[in-house]
């Protein structure tokens, strides 16, 4: 009743105004049509008049004249006529004629004219028409129509008018209350339908609620996404993106909300160097995307405490307060003894989920004894979280592949929290998936996440197809929202990127000292062209077959013998594992073969680096190299492309990317190569070499565009936001009651 009253009388009030706006206005407009409907009238009467009048004038018969008036006034809407002579008097005219109406003298109607007068008998028109004969001029004939039915006319229309306004008015009050009642009664049980969990389940379920409307409402939820996504698109790409964009989405969305954060690797180490403990920040792009989040909301970050003297400087709980010179939060460190680090880390998530996500074509190995310690240190990490957990709904941000089944542990006990799980490597498709023999329990794992994010739509869409082959669970494609056991997962693609700007290089020199340095680090002549290759010592990184590109060119071109060497920076990484192993000797193997069979008097086609090299170090290489080459045979992302890059403050150098990484669906601008295709590759590293100054910088201020803005603070920031929205809406559903709402994610809503 309150909402019909509050519509009704805005509207009576609106339809009121219209009408005394608008009657008025109607009033005139029919006026004046009328008023020129009598002018055409008395027009044309005068014209079919005039030939037997003059010939009556002239005859001067009175009488004649006279009945001729009577006649003409039989029409009941011409009221009277009189005739004026030359000499401006009344001649004749009919008793009906007002004396008012003057033939001479002020107030006199010309001939040709008209007028409106108002009279005692009421309103007329009189019209006075110049009548001739025998080519003189014999007077006027006074033509006067009677305007009371004009009057009655437009009084009737007023009302007509006011009754339209009114029945609109009834009308629109009537369908608004009725269309109201109904959406409202249709909103609120689909509130409550919502709530129960059913929404979800009756839109994609197979119990259709009406089977010819299902497709229309199929389209209509795709094209709400699809707008939705739209407009948080445009929101978002007119943010700039920095840390303390980050910041203000923490303090704007999730406002004083406790954030955790669980990896395998630590922001900071603390090493013993020389009795020294050293503080380490390891090179990782998860790192420098998630610090700035942790340093806004002081939170705890979950890890394994690896570095030499780590357990020296943590308090009795394995926490100790970072970054080292302005503490601002916690790092709690997980301890694990040798056997639970070979059977979790190196065993289950490196010899088996790594190779098995990684289409590297490396056999994955699965022993049920690392799964045993994958499990043991995943229960160990999920403890760790709910044991920091100060709130029942703390934001989880679970990272990577060592964590699958952390999510539903962590989601069992604390069913309010918004668990964000990051995979930061391919998902592989079905067939391949279902070869690990505990892909059940990860997948049960994984879908404890409120949100799963993936780099690319592909890697989603591999993850959505596994579950749908795998589990019994509901899927709505349209918003990539899986429901499993009552509980939602949104699974979305946020593509990770690195810091812009970044810190290191800000510190650096000109591009032009870089080049004049990695040249004199690696004892070569000024004018030598040198390409760089940066990465972990991994077998998905296509390593050898970027050797073998060198190799080719060598051939195919001689020219660059002697002129051009190839750098590879290559990080020893996971040694205790037998093909990162195999993999070093075939490096090392096939770098000494070229070497020998292209090099000589001092000169290497490929300078082998086989260590760790200090980011800055690596800056100075992507500055001072004329190109950089990313041959992975698969990566989720692949950073090295954009940190080289960014990197590129002159807008020189070349990048060649394999289009086996996530990071070529965003820098197309880049030379795309297949890294199993070697003349290909060959001819890449050549055109690279030989490319003209203005197609570098072409290229690469198209590059440096897109990772300025498509960087780590806004793959960051639209997790955050995402899960923002959905706490909001899981608020809202607890405020309203529903005690059955499922807790997590945006599948509620
Ligand atoms: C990949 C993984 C990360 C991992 C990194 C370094 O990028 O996705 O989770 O931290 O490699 O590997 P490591 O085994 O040394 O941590």
């Amino acid at each position: 009743m309150r909402l019909a009253l509050r519509f009704l009388l805005p509207l009576a009030l609106v339809l009121a105004g219209l009408a005394y706006l608008l009657i008025p206005l109607v009033d005139t407009m029919t006026l004046k049509w009328f008023v020129r409907d009598l002018e055409i009238r008395s027009e044309l009467i005068g014209r079919m008049v005039e030939a037997p009048l003059a010939e009556l004038l002239t005859a001067e018969s009175k009488v004649k004249v006279l009945n001729y008036f009577h006649r003409i006034i039989q029409d009941e809407r011409l009221y009277a006529v009189g005739f004026c002579d030359h000499d401006g008097k009344v001649a004749y005219k009919t008793l009906t004629y007002p004396d008012s109406i003057p033939c001479e003298g002020a107030g006199t109607i010309k001939a040709g004219q008209t007028a409106l007068l108002q009279l005692s008998q009421g309103a007329v028109h009189v019209a006075a028409v110049g009548i001739e004969g025998n080519g003189r001029k014999l007077g006027r004939l006074m033509l006067v129509h009677d305007m009371s039915w004009i009057e009655r006319r437009s009084s009737d229309t007023k009302w007509y008018l006011y009754y339209l306004f009114a029945i609109i008015g009834a009308v629109i009050s009537l369908v608004t209350v009725l269309v109201a009642h109904l959406s409202w009664l249709g909103w609120v049980s689909g509130v409550r339908a919502m709530l129960r969990g059913e929404g979800l389940v009756a839109l994609i379920g197979n119990q259709q609620p009406d089977d010819d409307l299902h497709p229309v409402a199929q389209d209509l939820r795709a094209l709400i996404h699809d707008l939705e996504a739209d407009k948080r698109m445009r929101d978002e790409s007119q943010m700039s993106w920095t840390p303390a964009t980050l910041k203000t989405i923490l303090h704007d969305h999730l406002a004083g909300d406790e954030v955790l954060i669980v990896s395998n690797r630590e922001p900071y180490l603390h090493n013993w160097k020389e009795n020294q403990i050293e503080v380490q920040i390891p090179a990782s792009g998860v790192v420098t995307a998630l610090e700035p989040i942790m340093r806004a909301c002081s939170g705890v970050w979950i890890a394994h405490g690896s570095g030499s003297a780590d357990r020296e400087v943590v308090d009795p709980r394995g926490h100790v307060r970072v970054p080292p010179d302005n503490p601002t939060y916690e790092i709690r460190r997980i301890w694990m003894s040798q056997e639970e680090e070979d059977g979790y880390y190196y065993g289950f998530s490196n010899e088996g989920l790594w190779p098995l996500c990684h289409l590297a074509h490396v056999r994955p190995v699965f022993r049920s004894s690392d799964w045993k310690q994958y499990k043991v240190i995943n229960e160990r990490f999920a403890a760790a979280i709910i044991e920091e957990a100060k709130t029942d709904n703390p934001v989880v941000l679970v990272q990577d592949y060592h964590f699958a089944l952390v999510p539903k542990i962590v989601r069992d006990h604390l069913p309010h929290a918004t668990i964000i799980t990051f995979w930061h490597i391919p998902w592989p498709n079905p067939e391949r998936y279902a070869i690990c023999p505990w892909y059940h329990e990860i997948l049960e794992g994984l879908l404890g996440s409120s949100i799963l994010g993936f780099h690319t739509r592909f890697h989603c869409s591999n993850f959505i197809d596994t579950v749908d082959r795998s589990l019994e669970s509901k899927i709505d494609r349209d918003s990539s929202m899986i429901s499993y056991q009552g509980k939602f997962t949104a699974v979305n693609h946020y593509p990770i990127s690195i810091a812009w700007p970044n810190r290191e290089k800000a510190q650096l020199p000109s591009e032009a000292e870089c080049r004049t340095r990695i040249r004199a680090i690696n004892g070569l002549p000024h004018a030598h062209r040198v390409g760089v290759g940066v990465e972990r010592l991994d077998y998905t990184k296509g390593i050898l077959e970027r050797f073998l590109a060198v190799e080719r060119l060598l051939e195919l071109q001689p020219e660059w013998i002697g002129r051009f060497s190839f750098v590879q920076i290559a990080a020893p990484s996971r040694a205790k594992i037998d093909e990162y192993q195999q993999l070093t000797r075939q490096v090392i193997a096939l770098a000494e073969r070229i070497n020998q069979r292209f090099g000589g008097e001092g000169y290497r086609p490929i300078h082998l680096r086989i260590e760790h090299h200090e980011p800055q170090a690596v800056i100075t290489y992507y500055r001072g190299a004329d190109f950089c080459i990313v041959s992975s045979l698969h990566d989720g992302m692949n950073l090295v492309a954009k940190e080289f890059v960014a990197a590129r403050d002159d807008e020189q150098g070349v990048l060649i990317l394999s289009q086996f990484t996530g990071a070529a669906t965003e820098l197309p601008e880049a030379l795309l190569i297949n890294p199993y295709n070697i003349d290909q590759c060959a001819a890449a590293l050549h055109l690279a070499l030989t490319m003209p100054p203005t197609e570098q910088r072409a290229r690469m201020r198209s590059l440096r565009g897109i990772v300025q803005e498509f960087n780590v603070y806004r793959w960051a920031g639209r997790m955050l936001m995402d899960a923002a929205r959905m706490r909001q809406r899981a608020r809202i559903a607890r405020q309203t009651g529903a005690r059955d709402a499922p807790t997590t994610t945006g599948g509620q809503a």
